[in-house]
């Protein structure tokens, strides 16, 4: 029987567990291959830290936020200084002393990368693309980001009662990394009247202009969505900056929230656990016909594989002239880009 291993690395999300319980049932069920999983991400692979993975451990996980396998930031091809062990080597000796046929890597950017160069050295590697900010380059779609989508916009709605009855402007933070996919959909599905991405370079003026528009027009409160990676001095978070801002140059009273952690926490949506469950199954389905060195995707909702070599080192960023952003134009939703 094939034995393969799985590993979540990286920043956690929903829809983890989905993914490891889609990977392994279909891996014992339908093909009879044994399965262990790392703990820690790459952690558990350099130190040799693993549990055997039986269905029953695969029971009843679909639903729980995180990973019941532990996640880590560990990169093991950065930051080799003179005197360190050699992690890349450690992990192809413990990959061959475990006899494993297969690695299934389940994370994000920085994940795929390491991913890559572990599948160049000669492993048999698959990954998975997971990440609340939805910019695997390479896939649709990356589970996590319906989940962290739900959240910020169940919290963008609840801003709108309190910005309507004190007249205010709300300023909501959203993760996202360098993208701005969350702000982007959070921002259209709550309602935002303006929405600042990094990929856009945004002005105060703009920003300013908009909210005393809507003042001077009987809507004395606004909602401002800005994502983590807009542009903005180190030492504040974007929305602390903007606050500022905002209140000098308007005189309306300004208050901010920045979401934070609460986005990536707790149970997956539906339509992650299926995406993530979808990602898994295909996943062993790969690994059984000895597709390797790729990462499972969905391109116009079909799933596939794509070489890592393709993928490693990019970023999906919202394009400037998203079809989303240009139809927001139009009802007036602004972006912070309309005044020089
Ligand atoms: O990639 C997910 C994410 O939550 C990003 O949106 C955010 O920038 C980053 O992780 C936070 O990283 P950490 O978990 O290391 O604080």
């Amino acid at each position: 029987a094939k034995r393969i291993g799985i590993l979540t690395a990286g920043g956690d999300c929903p829809g983890l567990n989905a993914a490891i319980r889609g990977v392994g049932k279909t891996a014992i069920v339908n093909y009879g291959m044994e399965v262990i999983g790392f703990n820690a991400g790459y952690t558990g692979l350099i130190e040799k830290d693993y549990i055997e993975l039986k269905e029953a451990h695969l029971s009843g996980i679909l639903t729980l936020g995180g990973t019941v396998l532990g996640t880590s930031r560990e990169k093991p091809y950065k930051f080799v200084k003179e005197g360190d062990s050699d992690k890349p080597e450690l992990i192809k000796q413990n990959y061959q002393e475990l006899g494993l046929d297969a690695l299934v890597c389940i994370g994000g950017n920085g994940t795929m990368k390491t991913a890559n160069r572990l599948a160049k050295e000669g492993l048999n590697v698959i990954g998975i693309p997971k990440t609340i900010d939805n910019d695997v380059w390479g896939t649709d779609v990356t589970f996590g980001f319906d989940s962290a989508l739900n959240i910020a916009t169940e919290a963008i709605d609840r801003l709108h009662t309190t910005a309507n009855s004190h007249q205010r402007v709300m300023i909501i933070e959203v993760m996202g990394h360098h993208a701005g996919w969350i702000a982007l959909y959070a921002g259209m599905a709550g309602g935002g009247d303006i929405i600042l991405l990094p990929e856009l370079e945004y002005n105060i003026r703009s920003v300013c202009k908009k909210i005393e528009d809507r003042y001077e027009s009987n809507k004395p409160y606004s909602i401002v969505v800005v994502a983590e990676g807009i542009s903005h001095p180190k030492e504040t978070s974007a929305a602390r900056h903007l606050a500022e801002a905002i209140q000098t140059y308007t005189g309306i009273e300004t208050r901010e929230t920045v979401l934070g952690y609460i986005q990536r926490g707790g149970s997956p949506t539906p339509m992650d656990r299926i995406l993530a469950t979808r990602y898994g199954a295909f996943a062993a389905e790969s690994i059984a016909k000895g597709d390797f060195g790729t990462m499972v995707a969905v391109i116009n909702n079909e799933l596939t594989t794509v070489p890592l070599e393709e993928i490693s080192d990019k970023l999906r960023l919202v394009e400037p002239d998203h079809p989303l952003i240009a139809k927001a134009r139009k009802m007036g939703v602004s972006f912070g880009d309309e005044y020089l």
